[in-house]
């Protein structure tokens, strides 16, 4: 019942929901050509590699998994979830105030002696390198503390993104922007939204999601790291073609057991071919339905004709 209520709502309101992260790779642009392709009814909604959750947070089911191998990232998430929304936004001010950085939204452009053309890179740059600092060098509990300082640094940091080094400590440098009451309203949803579902975060290799306790009422949406083209999660080979065959025979194990599963993916991108998953594909035609989207490019500076030669990008569906 509630499930279908959801949907009916999701579609009225035509409102889909966006990450409080501006997550590389993040689905939201795509969803209004993905969702209408995912099941209805869904008992267990596994999002396999969740990266800003785009995708479980605009998918109605009675329980939620995100997984992802990125420990900040799941900690960052649990400690949305488990603690106090009005806590958590609290400290990101808090913490913002304690470091000097800028908040536009109160004090305007002048005030900081920067203008929203050239960004607020000159004024944050110290400033977001002492929080980098102590944030690297901090030693106490990973708690919503240390969670709300990962966040401020991700939302001053260049575009938002988070990158950790081998030794794990945060090395992105400055951005151009600061919380503005946008990134707040991200958050704050984002916050409704996984507190409202009965969502769990693990942090595990995509193999350790044990398949075999899965059901047909169940749904996995996969969307790994694309083989053929460039992310910060891809470095240092981080994903490769063995880890491509794995994730083709999980998805093979998945479909023999009825186990409603979507893979997006892009089957080529600028010149360079997947052949692992076209080879795939041609092998399993009768088991592997392609749907072919139409990537966004609404921020782009590029033509049409130039478009369509860029990527074929694609949801692969076992039903
Ligand atoms: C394309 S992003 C997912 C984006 C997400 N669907 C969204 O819309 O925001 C891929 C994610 O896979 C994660 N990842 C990489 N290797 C993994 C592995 N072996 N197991 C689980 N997650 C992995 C990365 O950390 C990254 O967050």
């Amino acid at each position: 019942m509630q499930s279908a209520y959801s949907f009916v709502s999701v579609a009225m309101t035509n409102h889909i929901y966006q990450s409080p992260l501006n997550y590389t790779g993040g689905k939201y642009r795509l969803l209004p050509q993905i969702l209408p392709y995912f099941p209805k009814g869904i008992n267990t909604f596994i999002d396999l590699f969740c990266g800003g959750c785009n995708v479980g947070l605009n998918v109605i089911a009675t329980n939620h998994t995100y997984n992802d191998i990125n420990p900040w990232l799941i900690g960052l998430y649990s400690a949305f979830k488990n603690n106090d929304k009005g806590l958590m936004l609290n400290t990101v001010y808090e913490i913002i105030n304690k470091h000097n950085l800028s908040l536009v939204s109160k004090y305007g452009y002048a005030y900081y002696n920067c203008d929203s053309s050239s960004g607020l890179g000159p004024y944050n740059r110290d400033h977001f390198r002492n929080l980098k600092i102590h944030f690297n060098q901090y030693t106490g509990i990973k708690d919503y503390y240390y969670y709300a300082m990962l966040y401020v640094l991700i939302v001053y940091s260049f575009n938002n993104q988070i990158r950790f080094n081998k030794d794990g400590e945060f090395n992105l440098p400055i951005g151009k922007r600061d919380f503005n009451s946008k990134m707040e309203s991200k958050l704050l949803a984002f916050i409704d939204i996984i507190k409202s579902q009965n969502a769990s975060f693990t942090c595990l290799d995509f193999t350790g999601i044990d398949s075999s306790l899965l059901s047909t009422s169940d749904f996995v949406y996969i969307d790994p790291p694309y083989l053929i083209t460039c992310a910060t999660y891809n470095e240092q080979n981080a994903w490769n073609e063995e880890k491509e065959h794995l994730l083709l025979k999980y998805i093979d194990n998945l479909t023999a057991r009825h186990i409603r599963c979507a893979l997006s993916n892009v089957l080529s991108s600028k010149g360079k071919i997947n052949i692992i998953l076209n080879n795939w594909l041609k092998c399993n035609v009768s088991k592997y339905n392609v749907h072919h989207l139409r990537k966004s490019y609404a921020n782009s500076s590029y033509h049409t004709s130039e478009i369509e030669g860029i990527s074929d990008e694609v949801l692969i569906t076992n039903y």
